[in-house]
């Protein structure tokens, strides 16, 4: 037993930010950031908070799945920009939803969504019978420091989500992590206790963008070869290939180096940027939605994060 899903939402702010935008507070233009990104622009939040997204996207899962928010029996939020350190983004939205049951959150930075689908495949193989809300959303506008223009441009806000119930479509998945902290990091609540003494880190994310696009090619080549070796399958049996959003020079490298064909892979980073935890559940929801999706087909998914995390999946469409 694993699980099927049953419905996709998603949810982004009514702001964008294009690249032109960007080239007035930092120094950089449009053609920098498309030829080394693919990214055109990025929506972010100036009335929204994260968790209204969330909540958007929560609600259009629902809706998309028929299920009602009292059916569920567990909620699981992958962000590293939660409103509150508590409650959390998924206690929150549990009372707005109007649910019963346990919520917490999870970080795994971008690869959040990914951890949660393997966290609730472990609930159903002991209770198979659980409908379970699972959510990716990010709002990396609170965490870049916009004086910086070699972080700030690449990242955007969004939030999605996806209802799961029994079935058996997760075919396989794989998470990780190595613990390396050097590549990205984003810093947690300082406080102001008098008896620290320490040296004072950056207030925003911090990266080395170059050792990070050498991680994720490949990250996202060797783990989408070991879910397939799990699920036994082989690479042409998969129809489409849903990557974390982070730059389409990562994506088009990871996917040359597995000799798939480019038209496989679906991605939405040109209007978004990397949107973190929400990528894959961002895109997954505008597959299902645009009718990509045929029942049958194979969807590999996968993602890599500060942590460094990553992780990925073998999912049987049967919606
Ligand atoms: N506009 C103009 N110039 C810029 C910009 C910008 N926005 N940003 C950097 N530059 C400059 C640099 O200062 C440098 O100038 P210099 O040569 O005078 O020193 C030059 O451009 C080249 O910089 P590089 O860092 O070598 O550029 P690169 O081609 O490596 O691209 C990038 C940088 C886009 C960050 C790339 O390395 C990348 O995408 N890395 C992966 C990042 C990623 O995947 N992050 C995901 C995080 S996931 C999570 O969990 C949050």
């Amino acid at each position: 037993m694993s699980f099927s899903i049953l419905g996709t939402g998603s949810a982004l702010p009514a702001t964008i930010i294009t690249n032109d935008d960007l080239s007035r507070i930092v120094d950089t233009s449009d053609e920098w950031i498309r030829s080394r990104t693919g990214i055109g622009q990025r929506r972010v939040c100036t009335t929204e908070t994260i968790t209204d997204l969330a909540y958007q996207a929560a609600v259009a899962a629902l809706e998309n799945s028929g299920c009602r928010a009292e059916e569920l029996n567990l909620i699981i939020c992958a962000t590293m920009t939660a409103d509150d350190a508590t409650p959390s983004m998924a206690c929150l939205l549990q009372q707005r939803l109007g649910a019963v049951c346990a919520a917490f959150d999870i970080n795994a930075a971008c690869t959040g969504f990914l951890y949660a689908m393997d966290i609730a495949a472990a609930y159903f193989s002991r209770k198979p019978d659980y409908k379970i809300l699972i959510v990716g959303a990010d709002a990396m506008s609170k965490a870049v420091d916009w004086q910086d223009r070699s972080t700030c441009v690449l990242f955007g806000d969004g939030a999605g989500a996806a209802v799961l119930g029994a079935g058996n479509d997760l075919l396989a998945i794989e998470i990780g992590a190595n613990g390396n902290r050097s590549p990205l990091y984003a810093p947690a609540m300082a406080g102001n206790c008098p008896f620290r003494n320490d040296v004072k880190q950056s207030l925003y994310l911090v990266m080395d963008g170059q050792e990070v696009f050498r991680f994720a090619v490949t990250a996202m080549a060797q783990t989408i070869d070991r879910v397939l070796q799990k699920a036994g399958l082989a690479k042409e049996s998969l129809t489409w290939i849903l990557p974390h959003q982070a730059n389409i020079r990562i994506i088009d490298a990871a996917i040359h180096r597995m000799k798939l064909p480019g038209e496989i892979c679906l991605t939405n980073i040109e209007q978004y940027g990397n949107t973190s935890a929400a990528c894959v559940a961002i895109l997954l929801d505008e597959s299902n939605r645009s009718g990509k999706f045929k029942k049958g087909d194979l969807l590999a998914l996968t993602a890599f994060g500060g942590g460094l995390t990553t992780g990925a999946c073998i999912l049987r469409w049967n919606k």
